[in-house]
């Protein structure tokens, strides 16, 4: 692909992205895009979502529904399209692209296998020989039980294949937990009642998500990989509540991340960003799962990195030159609705950010949940422990109500 000619949106000259996905990461994806003048179309499930506020079109479609994803695509004829999300009718996307009618970011195979566990756990485990949790896939109840102790043993961890932020995912303690659990991920299932996988309990130190970029070399023309420092991160309930970077590594167990990052984003091709998630126990590194897009933890680089993890997307998805160099420590806190409300009212905020280092974004989601998050707290300070600290006191000095 030679370099794309730049163009004025809403003109036959137009570069034309569209995004399968408009929350709070394509957001930031649709400002990076729009500082080159790109013109840019928001498709969501749901009317107004955080990037359909600022795109130059958006639209409401069942992304699953490869009928009328084909429809809104063919109707758009957009020159890019980035998947923002998993759930997505991908077939659609491998077909347009073998008709040379579509690029898609970093490539329509990635999309496909990154939306199923078996896909890329597969490829990761069996074709690349990268160092997994011990895994198996079962369809019943005795299938599980049996793999569970024919070899994975207890605690095990269950997730359906096609789910995401946890959802039906639990740690199987003992026996005990056989029935519960897979009721459990019989419900989560983006799909319904289907397929699991089953894998061993990794004890690990700490876990990052190592963000990797493809992006075109300037002088070379070469496609090349660059790494970001590596991105430390809690999670609960299988949902990001605190990332911070740089996660401090040991020079081999950082090696080995990366290598396990190199080869499975060169396989997965095309351009743009990757967040590699990896488990780390002194010097040994698991490869997890692979999101080829920009990464819920990777908020982060808003305030840590020169380039944002969004910025990085745009630039390499349009063949431009990357910067992944740091900044400062950097920590992000996610802020959740905690209560169920159409519309909120977000008191506080400017308590919150009085301390210096400190900032925000609020989402702009138009309804509230419990656990849908609606805003990330995000502080730079000279170390992470300070740094965190402070994203969590923003985070928790925001008080959000029902609007009246
Ligand atoms: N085999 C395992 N051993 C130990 N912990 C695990 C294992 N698998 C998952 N976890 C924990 O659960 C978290 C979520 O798992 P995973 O990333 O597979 O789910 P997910 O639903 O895809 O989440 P997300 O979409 O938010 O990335 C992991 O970040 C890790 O903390
Ligand atoms: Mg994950």
């Amino acid at each position: 692909m030679s370099a794309p000619l730049f163009g004025t949106p809403l003109s036959t000259a137009a570069i034309k992205v569209m995004l399968l996905g408009s929350g709070e990461l394509g957001k930031e994806v649709t400002i990076a895009l729009q500082r080159f003048g790109v013109e840019v179309i928001a498709v969501d499930r749901y009317a107004d979502a955080p990037a359909h506020q600022l795109a130059h079109r958006a639209h409401v479609v069942n992304m699953t529904d490869k009928a009328a994803l084909k429809e809104i695509i063919q109707a758009e004829k957009p020159d890019i399209i980035v998947p923002e999300i998993e759930a997505i009718a991908t077939d659609l996307l491998v077909e347009l692209e073998n008709a040379g009618q579509v690029r898609v970011i970093p490539t329509a195979r990635a999309a496909q296998l990154t939306m199923n566990r078996e896909g890329i756990r597969r490829l990761a485990a069996e074709t690349l020989g990268l160092p997994v949790s011990p895994y198996a896939f079962v369809d019943t109840r005795n299938e599980l039980e049996a793999a569970i102790n024919n070899g994975i043993g207890y605690p095990c961890v269950i997730k359906p294949v096609m789910s995401s932020s946890g959802k039906g995912q639990s740690v199987l303690k003992s026996a005990d937990d056989l029935d519960a659990a897979w009721a459990y991920a019989q419900e989560g299932g983006r799909t319904g009642k289907g397929r699991v996988i089953i894998e061993g309990f990794i004890n690990f130190d700490y876990e990052i998500t190592l963000l990797t970029v493809r992006y075109r070399d300037a002088h070379t023309g070469q496609v090349n990989t660059a790494f970001c420092e590596p991105i430390g991160h809690l999670q609960l309930d299988g949902d990001y509540i605190e990332s911070w970077q740089p996660h401090p590594m040991s020079p081999v167990a950082l090696k080995k991340a990366q290598e396990i990052a190199q080869a499975v984003t060169a396989n997965l091709g095309g351009m743009g960003v990757f967040g590699v998630e990896l488990f780390v126990a002194g010097e040994q590194v698991w490869f997890s799962e692979v999101s080829p897009r920009p990464h819920d933890t990777g908020m982060v680089t808003m305030t840590s990195q020169i380039q944002s993890e969004f910025e990085l997307h745009a630039r390499a998805l349009l063949g431009l030159p990357v910067n992944t160099q740091l900044q400062t420590p950097g920590a992000s806190s996610v802020i959740y609705g905690g209560i169920e409300a159409k519309a909120v009212q977000i008191a506080n905020v400017a308590q919150a950010l009085a301390e210096p280092g400190t900032d925000i974004r609020l989402f702009g989601k138009p309804e509230s949940y419990a656990r849908r998050r609606m805003g990330v707290a995000l502080a730079s300070a000279n170390t992470i422990e300070q740094a965190r600290e402070k994203a969590k006191r923003v985070s928790s000095a925001v008080i959000i109500s029902a609007a009246v």
